[in-house]
C-alpha cells in the first residue's frame, strides 16, 4: 500500500503529497524528487545522513541490530558455509550458483586473471617505493586503455566481461603493486590455485625459492575477502555509482572507488588501526589515547571505532575477531601482544561513557588489520586487500545501476552561501 507524506509550504500554503516507498526491510523512503519542481525547495543533507541515493536489491544493513545480509543471506551464514567467489557470484547475479554455474564462473575468473603484458611494464613507471594504493588507482584506471572491447556500457555482455575482468585481475594488479614497491619481480598468476591462494602466490613467491601456500592463511584470507565484498551505499560504492551515472567506463569507475576507499575514514582505517596500536604501545597508555579521542580540540580519533550505519557491534568485526584468534592459535602465535592490546583497548572503550553515549563500537577495520598482520600481509597492503574484496560489490552495484530503467546522471544540488553578486572592478579603480 502506497502512503503519502504531506508537506506544506509555510510561505504559500501550498501542500504537496510526497509518495512514501517501502522496501523489503529498513525505514520507509520519502520520494522527494518532485519537491523542487512543485514547491521550489531543495533538501539539505550533507553526508547523506537521511538520504537513500538509490533502490538496491543487493545488500541490507540494520545498523541498530547489527545485521548484514548479501542478497538476503546473513553474513554469519555465508562466513560459515560459503566462500569469496560464491559470494561474488551471489552479489553479481542475485542467486547462489549451482555447482556447474560456480565451475563456469570460477573458470572465467581464472582465465581473466592475467594482465596484458604491456600493462606489466606500467609498474616500472611508478616511483620505486610508491604506496601500493597509489599504484592501484593508476593501473586500474588505465585498464580501459587495454580492454576497450568491454567498455560499451549499453551492451550487457561488455558489462559482464568488464565485471569478471575486474574481479579476476584485481589480485594480480594488487600483488604487482606490492612487488614493485619492494623491488621484486612481478609474478604471473597460476590457474590451478584458489582465488586467495593465487594472490598469496603472486605476493610472496620469488624466482629464487619455493613458496608453499599455508592452508590456514589461504582460508582466513578468503573469509576476509568474503566479509568485505559489499556493504551497500558506502562512500567508495557511492563514488563508483556516481562516476558510473555519467556513462564513464567501468574501469574508470572502479578506479574512482579505489581512490575513495583509500581515505582513513573509510578503508584506510585498517592501516591506521595498526599504526595507532603501535603508537599506543602498551596497555598503560590506553587512558591517554581514550582521553585524546574524546578531546574535541584534538583531531585524533580511535581508529577502527564508530560507523555511520552500525550503532551496535559491526557483525563483521565479531567474525574477524574470532577468526583472528583462530589463526593465531593455528599458526602457533597465540600470545601476540598487539591482540592483547587491541582487546584491552576495546574493553576500556566499551565501558567509557563517551563511547557508550556516542554508540561507538569496533568496526571491521579494528580487527582486519590485525589478522592481515598475522597472515603476513604488510601494513601498506591492508587497504589494497579491502579493494580486492570490495571490487565484487563495486561491480555488482555498478551493473545494477546501469541496468536500472530510471538511471539518470547523479547531480546533487547545493545551498549557495557565497556573495550574492559583485561587480568586477573597472579599469583604473583602486
Ligand atoms: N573516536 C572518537 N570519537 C568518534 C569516533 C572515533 N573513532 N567516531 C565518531 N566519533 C564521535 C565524533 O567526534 C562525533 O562526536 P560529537 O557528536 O560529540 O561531535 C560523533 O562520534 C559522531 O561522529 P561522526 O564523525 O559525525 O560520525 P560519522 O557517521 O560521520 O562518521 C566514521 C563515521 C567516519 C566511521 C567515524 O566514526 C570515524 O572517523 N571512525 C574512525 C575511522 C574508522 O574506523 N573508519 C572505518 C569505517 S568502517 C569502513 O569503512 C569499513
Amino acid at each position: 500500500m502506497e502512503t503519502k507524506l504531506n508537506i506544506t509550504d509555510p510561505e504559500t500554503g501550498k501542500t504537496l503529497e510526497l509518495p512514501v516507498r517501502r522496501g523489503t526491510r529498513g525505514p520507509p523512503v520519502v520520494d522527494i524528487s518532485r519537491l523542487y519542481q512543485d514547491l521550489g525547495y531543495f533538501t539539505y543533507d550533507p553526508g547523506f545522513l537521511s538520504t537513500a541515493s538509490c533502490s538496491s536489491h543487493i545488500t541490507f544493513i540494520d545498523g541498530e541490530k547489527g545485521i548484514l545480509l548479501y542478497r538476503g543471506y546473513p553474513i554469519e551464514q555465508l562466513a560459515e558455509r560459503s566462500h569469496f567467489l560464491e559470494a561474488a557470484y551471489l552479489l553479481l547475479y542475485g542467486e547462489l550458483p549451482s555447482v556447474s554455474q560456480l565451475t563456469t564462473f570460477n573458470s572465467h575468473i581464472v582465465h581473466h586473471s592475467m594482465i596484458n603484458e604491456s600493462l606489466r611494464s606500467f609498474f616500472n613507471g611508478f616511483y620505486y617505493d610508491a604506496h601500493p594504493m597509489a599504484t592501484m588507482v593508476g593501473v586500474v584506471g588505465s585498464l580501459s586503455a587495454f580492454y576497450h572491447d568491454s567498455t560499451d556500457i549499453h551492451n550487457p555482455e561488455h558489462r559482464e566481461v568488464a565485471a569478471l575482468r575486474m574481479i579476476a585481475k584485481m589480485p594480480t594488479i594488487a600483488a604487482a603493486s606490492y612487488k614493485h614497491s619492494i623491488g621484486e619481480p612481478i609474478n604471473y598468476p597460476k590457474n590451478d590455485l584458489s582465488y586467495a591462494g593465487n594472490f598469496l602466490h603472486m605476493m610472496f613467491s620469488r624466482p629464487s625459492e619455493d613458496y608453499e601456500i599455508d592452508p590456514v592463511v589461504e582460508k582466513a584470507l578468503d573469509l576476509i575477502f568474503l566479509l568485505h565484498a559489499d556493504h551497500e551505499q558506502n562512500a567508495s560504492t557511492s563514488t563508483v555509482r556516481l562516476a558510473g551515472s555519467t556513462g564513464a567506463n567501468p574501469f574508470a569507475c572502479i578506479a574512482s572507488g579505489i581512490a575513495a576507499l583509500w581515505g582513513p575514514a573509510h578503508g584506510g582505517a585498517n592501516e591506521a588501526v595498526l599504526n595507532m596500536l603501535h603508537e599506543i604501545g602498551r596497555a598503560g597508555r590506553i587512558p591517554e589515547f581514550i582521553a585524546r579521542a574524546k578531546n574535541k580540540s584534538d583531531p585524533f580519533r580511535l581508529m577502527g571505532f564508530g560507523h555511520r550505519v552500525y550503532k551496535n557491534y559491526d557483525p563483521r568485526a565479531r567474525i574477524v575477531q574470532r577468526a583472528y584468534h583462530d589463526v593465531l592459535t593455528k599458526l602457533g602465535n597465540s600470545d601476540d601482544p598487539l591482540f592483547e592490546l587491541a582487546l584491552k583497548l576495546e574493553e576500556v572503550a566499551l565501558k567509557d561513557e563517551y563511547f557508550i553515549e556516542h554508540k561507538l563500537y569496533p568496526n571491521v577495520d579494528f580487527y582486519s588489520g590485525l589478522i592481515y598482520k598475522a597472515l603476513g600481509i604488510p601494513t601498506n597492503m591492508f587497504t589494497v586487500m579491502f579493494a580486492i574484496a570490495r571490487t565484487a560489490g563495486w561491480v555488482a552495484q555498478w551493473m545494477e545501476m546501469i541496468a536500472e530503467s530510471e538511471q539518470r546522471i547523479g547531480r546533487p544540488r547545493q545551498s549557495y552561501v557565497g556573495p550574492a553578486c559583485r561587480q568586477y572592478p573597472a579599469a583604473g579603480d583602486d
